[in-house]
């Protein structure tokens, strides 16, 4: 039952309510809300006198003992009152915890404006863009960095697993230490030498909960408001979104296809420059190594620490992979940062810092004040894999499998549009496809394509941050191969250029113009 809100004030002969025989509530409680809804909204004024029982239930078709135990309640609560021989009134003084109920409530988000006028937070902050519950709409998802989810090795996984718990009780009880297993970072640190030309003790190495948990924990320890720290432009916006949240002056330096343009480096010091130089995050371009000496010389003249983060470098399919910045290093001024998150899978949530000795102390202790260390179970299952020489068949096969994946794109696009005009295909798990001059703009491509199932990531929808250049945003469009066969890719490219070339052909039969030519410059 609900007020009737198309009758008007009343006298009290006939209230303006209506009851409800479908709804879940019963008939009392029904006449109980309604009375009492007139009456704080002000509908039925305090003193008014209500029709007898009798007709009331008339008036409702209900037993009048209904209207007998709804009016009760009313009593009892203090917005009727009885008067011997005379009948029914709304009480000439409402209590003022029955008006409160009128008050509107407020809404989830006036409640949070209120509580963060009382209680301010120190952290201001967006959630970047690499969870997106959205994309699942997609039945061809070229989503980017995703690793093969059938390739996981989840038998090898559960057996190692219960290997380690059948002889764990002790480490799955206890506390250990919170820069991570031991095994665990001497298995990376053996690793890196070879992989990446890093010569380094596993007390450098620190275990996190992904690059994402390494940048935090860097924040933490070098950069507070106002401090100076240099990123490329576009760059990874989890990054990004890290240094803004810690109130960083950020410095924003152009990339072009081979990366950070070392010649735009800042002439006034900067404490920190994140940078992506194996597989640049978004562009994709592989830092060559004049560049990567300059940069290095850079850092060491202006007391810059360089944050590498090396996120997707397991995967290499040309040429010989470049030393990395940290295997460069002489100065100890490079700290960096590796994942698992690429090789093998985003949910095991394991990544990690190799710091400079002078650093590498500090971070444990940060470490331990953050969560106390990663998982046991995880890091030893992971041990194991590498020890076991699994972790290298494993990356030697989706290397293949991956460089066939992204072989499949390249051709598909040169079917449909002649020639590939793609970015970033050293390596990685993604590569950039710059649009044809007569296709529509990246984001009415997505959003077109996203119609017909298909996931595509112009980059302000593919987690980049400080994208420089309106061609930037209209005509480059990320594309992730890796969580994809090569037939859904085909099929993929198939669709895009379907509705690349139809929207062309409209916009010649109006005589538009097809899309304007654009500059091929990336900064
Ligand atoms: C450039 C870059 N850095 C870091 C990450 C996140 O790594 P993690 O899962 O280890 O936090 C990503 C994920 O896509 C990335 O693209």
């Amino acid at each position: 039952m609900t007020a009737d809100d198309s009758t008007g004030p009343r006298k009290a002969d006939r209230l303006p309510i209506r009851i409800d025989r479908s709804s879940d509530e019963n008939l009392q409680i029904q006449i109980f809300k309604a009375i009492q809804s007139l009456i704080t909204s002000g509908r039925l004024k305090p003193g008014t006198p209500l029709p007898s029982f009798r007709e009331m239930s008339e008036q409702l078709g209900v037993s009048k003992n209904t209207v007998i135990l709804a009016c009760e309640r009313l009593i009892c609560e203090g917005y009727l009152v009885t008067q011997p021989g005379r009948g029914t009134y709304v009480s000439p003084h409402l209590p003022e915890q029955a008006l409160r109920v009128s008050q509107r409530a407020p809404t989830a988000r006036e409640r949070a404006e209120l509580l963060a006028r009382r209680h301010p937070t120190l952290f201001q902050g967006q959630l970047h863009a690499i969870f997106n519950p959205a994309r699942d709409k997609a039945r061809i998802d070229f989503v980017v960095g995703r690793p093969d989810a059938d390739s996981f090795p989840a038998a090898l996984w559960k057996q190692l697993a219960e290997r380690k718990i059948a002889h764990g009780q002790a480490a799955m009880t206890q506390y250990r230490e919170p820069a991570g297993l031991g095994a665990l970072r001497q298995a990376i640190a053996d690793h890196l030498g070879p992989a990446r030309g890093m010569n380094v003790a596993a007390s450098q190495v620190i275990i996190t909960g992904g690059i994402q948990e390494a940048l935090n924990l860097i924040a933490r320890l070098l950069i507070g408001p106002d401090t100076r720290v240099a990123i490329e432009s576009p760059c990874y916006q989890g990054a990004a979104y890290v240094l803004k949240s810690v109130h960083a002056d950020i410095v924003p330096v152009p990339v072009d296809e081979a990366g950070l343009i070392v010649d735009h480096l800042p002439d006034d010091p900067v404490s920190v420059i994140y940078v992506t130089p194996s597989h640049q995050y978004p562009l994709g371009g592989t830092l060559p190594l004049k560049r990567r000496f300059e940069l290095l010389e850079w850092a060491w003249e202006t007391g810059a620490y360089i944050v590498e983060d090396d996120y997707d470098s397991d995967f290499r399919y040309q040429g010989s992979p470049l030393f990395s910045l940290a295997g460069l290093d002489r100065h100890d001024s490079v700290i960096y940062l590796g994942t698992f998150s690429k090789s093998v899978g985003a949910g095991i949530r394991t990544g990690y810092i190799v710091a400079p000795p002078a650093l590498a102390e500090k971070l444990g202790v940060l470490k331990g004040l953050l969560d106390n260390g990663n998982p046991w179970l995880d890091q030893a299952v992971l041990t194991e894999f590498i020890e076991s020489g699994a972790f290298y068949s494993y990356l030697r096969r989706m290397r293949q499998i991956y460089q066939s994946r992204q072989r499949a794109l390249i051709e598909a696009l040169e079917h449909h549009f002649g020639a590939a005009d793609v970015l970033g295909i050293e390596g990685g798990m993604h590569l950039i496809w710059r649009l044809p001059s007569y296709a529509m703009p990246a984001p009415e491509l997505a959003a077109r394509a996203r119609n017909e199932g298909v996931g595509i990531y112009p980059l302000a929808q593919g987690a980049a941050e400080f994208i420089a250049t309106d061609a930037q945003r209209a005509r480059l469009v990320m594309l992730g191969f890796t969580s994809l066969d090569a037939e859904a890719i085909r099929e993929g490219v198939r669709i895009l250029a379907g509705i690349i070339t139809l929207d062309a052909a409209e916009r010649e039969g109006r005589g538009v113009a097809a899309g304007a030519p654009v500059g091929q410059t990336l900064s």
